[in-house]
């Protein structure tokens, strides 16, 4: 994999919203317990080696794994073993742990994207990133229509047309919302025939009727189409029955992308992890239905007594990013890890993902999850990032200001307020780079037709576009 490495620094600390998590809770004091005497405070050396550049390492990737090598320890050279002081998972855990500091320290020395003078350069590239929408409240996703219009959705709940630079008024009459947590309105589309039959489709967070908790929501689908502001001809497309909504206030997922008919959809684990396993579920999956909403036969779990008939993917924690690459079809997603452990995943019909089963994160308070980063029967991710980046939406690049970077996939972050390029080629990720920076959380990415590349952005709440400068 070719990381291309700019050449000036820019000053943004990681330490934004999630990432300051980085070097604290419970793995921290493990490391303070059994590891800081030797490899010091910064895990920088001192009796043991630094164990900031593990390309210094001489047996960890190199025949042994680190769970290997610190359960057995090496006596001769002065490294205890930690056998029986640490179990498997609190080793793992002290793994990812090392990986995140060691990004930490790289970047506050390395810089992460080239930016003099609000002009950004990536590979042969100069942009500018320039304001396009604002007056928006936590924007979620965007769909353009045209280079002048287009529909965006706030979290809270209501639906914007922008159209000749000018953003409406809430539609009338859109569905209602429950916007506590992650949830809300979140996605929208419109039909690929939208020309002929003037479909939208909103996805969006909600309790059913008849739900005795009022705190129980799932994702839920519908389409429409509107007229003088006014959402109309609603049809219900996807939605579970009571007994399956949920009372966490996290993991809605709610991504779609249509292909052949067929509307493929995301649903995050709703925050009960061991539901991502369970097929009778529809939570912590990836969904395959006809684009009105009925089952197709060739589903995968179809035939199996119990399971939820829509699954076409499963073991996936959360997936706020997905796109069918345009010439190929393959489609891709992004899924939140847990603290590290980040992904982009090949979609395919039928496949377990393994969230939670295995991962290559560990929880938000430094308590592992798991040891297990790979097992029989459960897909590896393309590409991981630890510290998580906070992975969000995606879209491949279909433009024409940056012609080098044409079906590049492009995945924003939040946590990080990063943007970063990647060329796929099927299941491999050849290139991956940061092209920017510091703008804004980044919630979706959208290959204009225009040929810009737009982002969604949240705080500050904004529509922008990179812009090639020459
Ligand atoms: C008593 C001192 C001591 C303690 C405590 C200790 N180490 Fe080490 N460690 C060493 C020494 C000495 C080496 C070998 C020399 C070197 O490469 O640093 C080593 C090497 C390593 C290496 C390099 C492996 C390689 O392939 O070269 C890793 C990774 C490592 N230790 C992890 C840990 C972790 C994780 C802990 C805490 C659970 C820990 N160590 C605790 C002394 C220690």
């Amino acid at each position: 994999m070719k990381i291309l490495i700019p050449a000036i620094l820019l000053l943004t600390s990681l330490s934004i919203h999630g990432q300051n998590r980085i070097g604290t809770g419970a793995v921290q004091e493990l490391y303070e317990q059994h590891c800081l005497s030797c490899h010091g405070a910064g895990l920088d050396g001192g009796l043991g080696g630094s164990l900031l550049d593990s390309s210094d390492w001489k047996h960890v990737g190199k025949g042994k794994s680190f769970l290997e090598y610190v359960r057995e320890g090496d006596l001769e050279a002065g490294m205890p073993s930690f056998k029986d002081g640490l179990s498997d998972k609190e080793i793992r855990s002290l793994e990812i742990y090392i990986d995140e500091v060691r990004q930490k320290t790289d970047r506050e020395t390395t810089p992460i994207v080239q930016k003099e003078e609000n002009v950004y350069t990536a590979g042969d590239y100069q942009f500018q990133v320039e304001t396009v929408i604002e007056g928006l409240s936590t924007p979620w996703s965007i769909y353009f229509f045209t280079p002048e219009h287009a529909l965006i959705t706030e979290k809270a709940g209501d639906l914007r047309i922008w159209k000749s630079g000018q953003l409406s008024p809430p539609v009338d009459g859109t569905p209602k919302v429950d916007s506590r947590g992650q949830g809300g309105l979140l996605e929208v589309a419109a039909h690929p025939d939208y020309a002929d039959n003037g479909w939208i489709y909103l996805g969006f967070s909600v309790g059913a009727e008849g739900t005795a908790d009022p705190n129980a929501r799932m994702t839920k689908v519908v389409r429409g189409r509107i007229a003088d502001n006014c959402w109309i001809d609603e049809e219900v497309i996807f939605e579970v029955p009571a007994a399956f909504q949920t009372a966490a206030g996290v993991h809605f997922g709610t991504r779609f992308v249509f292909q052949d008919g067929y509307l493929y959809f995301s649903i995050g684990d709703r925050g009960a992890q061991d539901q991502a396993q369970d097929l009778t579920r529809p939570n912590g999956k990836v969904h395959r239905i006809y684009d009105d909403g009925r089952i197709p036969a060739d589903n995968p779990f179809v035939d199996q007594s119990g399971a939820y008939a829509s699954i076409w993917t499963y073991g996936n924690r959360n997936i706020q990013g997905l796109a069918a690459h345009p010439e190929t079809g393959w489609i891709y997603a992004t899924e939140h890890g847990p603290r590290g452990g980040d992904e982009i995943n090949l979609i395919e019909k039928g496949l377990n993902y393994g969230w939670p089963v295995i991962t290559h994160g560990m929880n938000y308070n430094g308590t592992p999850i798991t040891e297990k980063t790979e097992a029989p029967g459960m897909e590896q991710p393309l590409l991981h990032w630890t510290p998580s980046i906070a992975v969000c939406g995606i879209d491949f690049y279909q433009g024409t200001d940056f012609p080098a970077w044409k079906h590049d996939l492009f995945v924003g972050g939040l946590a990080s307020q990063e943007l970063h390029r990647l060329r796929i080629d099927h299941d491999k990720v050849i290139e991956h780079e940061i092209v920017l920076k510091g703008e804004g959380r980044v919630r979706d990415v959208a290959s204009g037709p225009d040929g810009y590349l737009y982002l969604v952005l949240n705080s500050p709440d904004r529509v922008v576009r990179l812009v090639s400068v020459r």
